[in-house]
């Protein structure tokens, strides 16, 4: 038998997959998931335009299915994401009357806030005890921004009170549940230095933030694995800080697959040896580092088609990464 991921890892952090709901309901999935990983993250049905399509319109049978499946199981689940600039539906930011774009007056902030503080209230009301850890807010930060906010629609109509009126609300509604801030490219040392300063105020001014979701998108050039490791060591000189690789996956570039099979291979062990590496600093900073995600459990299923980034191969066969994190050289 092909050992299990996460009993591997149990004295480390709990390794999460993110999966959509379709593998929930085929066999030879839950097989695997239930086998290697012991953190379940809903790949889009905890989006706001999946939980609430429409206003007021709340819709929980399939996140409903995620906390069964969960339950049944023992397997904790991520809650992704509540704030974003994507997978939201258009009306949070229309007027309800005329459906023009709100703009940043002091009318259409309250109506604004209003639909924030509902759509936060009502979903992580109801999965209170059940969502361990919530990336609250997504990819608020552009580093290309002198002020290193992103102008999404959140931004440019409330400012970046938006963020801090998030996780309050989170928190009010699961005093438990750790909350996060999650972003990409964090590997970045100038855009991690935005992160790190965001996360700092929110934590001198009180606001109730618990950790940092690094979602890890990188690839077999980028990034080196130590600016990962420096990446750590800057989020967690804040206290009370830890850290969650959110989103991982290890792009091999289309056109560098395409040809012989030998070719491929060397690829594939050298993915595997860049994940070992990471999978080295991350045990290393256990303290700090809780949770880690894999974005998808097989090729076919990653977001990046033809990008082999995963642990699984379409055939569900264990790739070179598998093993190098069950038998490290
Ligand atoms: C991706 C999903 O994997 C896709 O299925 C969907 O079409 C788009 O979103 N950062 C995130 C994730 O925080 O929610 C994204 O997931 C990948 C990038």
């Amino acid at each position: 038998d092909i050992p299990s991921l996460c009993d591997k890892y149990k004295n480390y952090f709990k390794i999460g997959v993110a999966v959509p709901y379709k593998a929930l309901t085929n066999p030879i999935d839950v097989a695997l998931i239930k086998r290697h990983f012991n953190s379940i993250t809903p790949e889009n049905e905890m989006k706001p335009e999946a939980l609430q399509p429409y206003e007021g319109g709340f819709n929980f049978s399939i996140s409903d299915e995620y906390m069964d499946f969960c339950k049944k199981n023992g397997i904790a689940i991520r809650g992704h994401t509540l704030v974003w600039h994507q997978q939201t539906p258009s009306w949070f930011f229309q007027n309800p009357q005329t459906g023009e774009k709100l703009t940043n007056s002091e009318k259409d902030k309250k109506i604004l806030l209003e639909r924030l503080k509902k759509h936060i209230q009502t979903v992580v009301g109801r999965y209170k005890g059940k969502v361990y850890a919530w990336d609250v807010v997504n990819e608020a930060i552009d580093e290309n921004q002198p002020d290193g906010f992103r102008r999404s629609d959140w931004f440019n109509i409330l400012g970046p009170e938006y963020i801090e009126k998030a996780f309050i609300w989170a928190h009010e509604a699961d005093p438990k549940a750790k909350l996060f801030y999650n972003d990409y490219n964090t590997e970045d040392p100038y855009k991690r230095e935005y992160i790190y300063n965001l996360i700092k105020s929110l934590k001198a001014k009180g606001i109730p933030i618990h950790g940092v979701g690094v979602q890890c998108h990188i690839s077999l050039n980028w990034p080196d694995v130590n600016e990962i490791e420096e990446t750590i060591k800057l989020f967690s000189k804040i206290p009370g800080i830890e850290i969650h690789f959110t989103e991982i996956d290890i792009s091999i570039s289309k056109n560098m697959v395409e040809g012989d099979d030998m070719y491929n291979r060397s690829l594939l062990i050298e993915q595997a040896k860049k994940l070992e590496k990471i999978f080295n600093v991350l045990k290393k900073y256990k303290n700090v580092v809780k949770s880690v995600t894999f974005w998808g459990l097989k090729d076919d299923y990653s977001w990046l088609q033809g990008d082999f980034p995963l642990l699984f191969d379409k055939d569900y066969q264990p790739k070179f990464a598998f093993w190098s994190l069950i038998d490290p050289s």
